[in-house]
């Protein structure tokens, strides 16, 4: 039968649904068990529905259960044991949950293994790509889905033009790439949006050095090189020029000093961007190329990562009017003040005690007029929710900044929009410590990508039989260097600083990229030599499934969809991929127990469809996390 419609037999002896917050059984099946929980203990204690169902917990591991239920969270009066002792005397016999036994003040729940072998295997096949996915999540209004989604603007990446794309851009690449799988997987409207550091005078610096030494052909083939290269070279030169000018003023050499500062190749870079901030059409066509060539050159790695931006925007999209704008209305509104013919703006005038200190007193306009990171961000800021009108926006922007995001924030707030400041999100995160490159300093992007992968292709050649098979082992090696990379930085909280190790990203052994690669490809290669056909696998007899190994096999893999929405609490990747490591290590014990070459028929097909179900959920999490799955290694 339709696994929904014995979900929809259960949850007839229910009653409404309404009475159960959140609970959506057609894709997550362990609702039913939520709510079956719910009204056996709504009966027995009397206590309000939604405060049974919020307070059902999810377990740290099997062994203490597959939900928890914290007596005091229902506020009940008593004694936690004594009232779990007189609960227990009513419990009533049900056909999904064995009796509880009370564990201090805690009612731990044990799903009866035959019904939820039954519901998860099918739903999950059924489901296939979209199991874990629950698009209610992400509607304006759960109860009536045609006044849309909500919408979320995330910003990551948001590496600067011509320098190199450090270790923060890389985690902020990382984490911004997951956090747009997740809400899109909870049904949100996701823009994605690359904030370039694209404008300043070290694009004047940029135009002066490319007529010195540009060159097309470099440029066409490797625009972000090529232009680091030139600019190194430009600032050089600035350098000593600017010693140069020292010693002519020290030697007393004035007048040559004066035409050094008037001529020189700082000068000659102030002026071309004043060109630019000024709107010429020549001086931005060339800026203008740079910018294209290297966002098209950033897409081709971004491609790497399964990563495509809605939008490219920037610090030189934002317009000078909107800034004069946002900065006269901050100096109306008193909060922004003159100081030496800047506006600066002075927090402990605005925010009370400490934390308007630690705000501390930016400048949001230089005295000459020019503007600054800070004031682009706040117009930006403004200009997004016009243009989107978003529900929620994200910044994934390095810890290193969480003083800059809390000032904008705040100041949008103070000039009156309450309501942007509150739709507003930092999603910061700590250092990657060592991280350098064979070729020497500079970390471009595609350099780390590149040096891992070769890495990778070393530790794949150690086992000569496996690597014999491999068809395509660079493309492979390239795949499994970014699961290692990716994976490292995912490991732990996003706050957490970590060190960068090749050798320990790369190994086989432990919780790595490599691992669980490894593990989908071996579930890919179970299926590919079973070859059963679908008809076999979905006519399995999934009663067939007793075995320890495999009954905790279907506990750990009925979990992933609350592991999804509790990773929408957390936004954090590592509760993804601790969650994948747990199954995974319960897989790979369970293969030895679970056997399908030499089993008979009936057993091989059930066994089939318990590994088709652990391939679902392993394959539809690395996507979640960003990975490319790999089907053959
Ligand atoms: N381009 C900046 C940097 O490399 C990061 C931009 C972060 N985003 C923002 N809205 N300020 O440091």
């Amino acid at each position: 039968t339709d696994p929904v419609d014995q979900l929809s037999a259960q949850l007839e002896k229910l009653g409404s649904l309404d009475n159960y917050p959140n609970c959506y059984p057609e894709v997550n099946p362990q609702d039913i068990y939520r709510a079956h929980i719910t009204s056996i203990l709504h009966e027995i204690t009397g206590v309000d529905h939604t405060i049974i169902y919020n307070a059902l917990q999810w377990t740290l591991s099997l062994d203490k259960g597959d939900m928890v239920l914290a007596i005091p969270a229902l506020r009940v009066k008593g004694k936690p044991s004594e009232l779990g002792q007189k609960w227990l005397e009513k419990w009533p016999e049900s056909p999904l949950v064995e009796k509880p036994v009370l564990n201090g003040p805690f009612l731990p729940f044990f799903f009866k293994p035959g019904p939820l072998t039954q519901m998860i295997v099918p739903t999950a096949r059924k489901l296939g790509r979209e199991f874990g996915t629950n698009k209610a999540n992400g509607l304006k209004d759960p109860s009536d889905p045609s006044k849309g989604k909500k919408r979320m603007l995330i910003e990551f990446s948001s590496p600067n033009i011509a320098k190199p794309f450090h270790a923060g851009h890389l985690r902020s690449t990382i984490i911004g790439g997951f956090l747009s799988n997740l809400y899109a997987a909870a049904g949100w409207d996701v823009v994605r949006i690359n904030y370039l550091g694209d404008w300043g005078k070290q694009y004047g610096i940029l135009a002066v050095g490319f007529k010195r030494y540009g060159n097309e052909d470099a440029l066409a083939k490797d625009p972000i090189n090529h232009l680091f290269e030139i600019y190194v070279k430009v600032n050089k030169e600035i350098a000593e020029e600017k010693e140069e000018i020292e010693r002519l003023q020290k030697d007393g050499k004035t007048a040559e000093a004066q035409k050094l500062l008037e001529t020189g190749t700082d000068e000659q870079a102030r002026q071309y961007f004043k060109l630019m901030v000024d709107g010429d059409a020549e001086a931005l066509a060339l800026w203008k190329r740079f910018r294209e060539l290297s966002i098209n050159r950033y897409k081709e790695t971004y491609n790497r990562l399964n990563i495509q931006f809605d939008e490219y925007s920037g610090e030189s999209q934002v317009s000078e009017d909107a800034m004069n704008e946002a900065a006269k209305s901050m100096l109306e509104k008193g909060i922004a003040e003159e100081s030496d013919g800047a506006l600066i703006i002075d927090f402990s005038k605005h925010v009370p005690g400490k934390a308007g200190k630690a705000l501390e007193k930016p400048i949001v306009r230089r005295k000459d007029g020019t503007a600054l990171y800070l004031t682009r961000d706040i117009s930006e800021l403004l200009n997004r929710e016009t243009k989107y009108q978003p529900d929620h926006m994200i910044y994934v922007i390095a810890s290193q900044q969480d003083l800059h995001v809390k000032q904008f924030f705040k100041i949008v707030e103070l000039m009156g929009h309450k309501d942007i400041a509150a739709k507003v999100q930092h999603i910061n995160f700590g250092l990657v410590l060592g991280m350098s490159t064979r070729k020497g300093t500079v970390k471009f992007l595609d350099d780390i990508l590149r040096d891992v992968g070769d890495y990778m292709h070393e530790v794949m050649k150690k086992n000569q039989d496996k690597y014999q098979q491999v068809e395509n082992p660079d493309a492979v090696a390239d795949i499994m260097g970014i699961s290692a990379v990716m994976c490292q930085d995912m490991a732990g909280k996003r706050i957490n600083n970590y060190q960068f190790d090749m050798a320990v990203m790369t190994s086989f052994e432990g919780d790595t990229g490599p691992y669980l690669q490894y593990a989908h490809a071996r579930l890919c290669s179970i299926t590919r030599r079973a070859n059963l056909s679908e008809e076999d696998i979905a006519s399995a007899d999934l009663s067939l499934l007793t075995e320890v190994h495999a009954v905790n096999l279907v506990r750990v893999l009925s979990q992933w969809p609350d592991v999804v929405q509790n990773t929408l609490r957390t936004l954090e990747p590592t509760t993804v991929l601790t969650y994948l490591f747990k199954m995974t290590h319960v897989l790979s014990s369970s293969y030895d127990h679970l056997r399908i070459v030499g089993s008979e028929p009936g057993l091989m097909k059930s066994r089939m469809a318990l590994y088709d179900t652990a391939r679902i959920v392993l394959n539809n999490g690395m996507r979640l996390l960003g990975l490319t799955p790999v089907e053959r290694l």
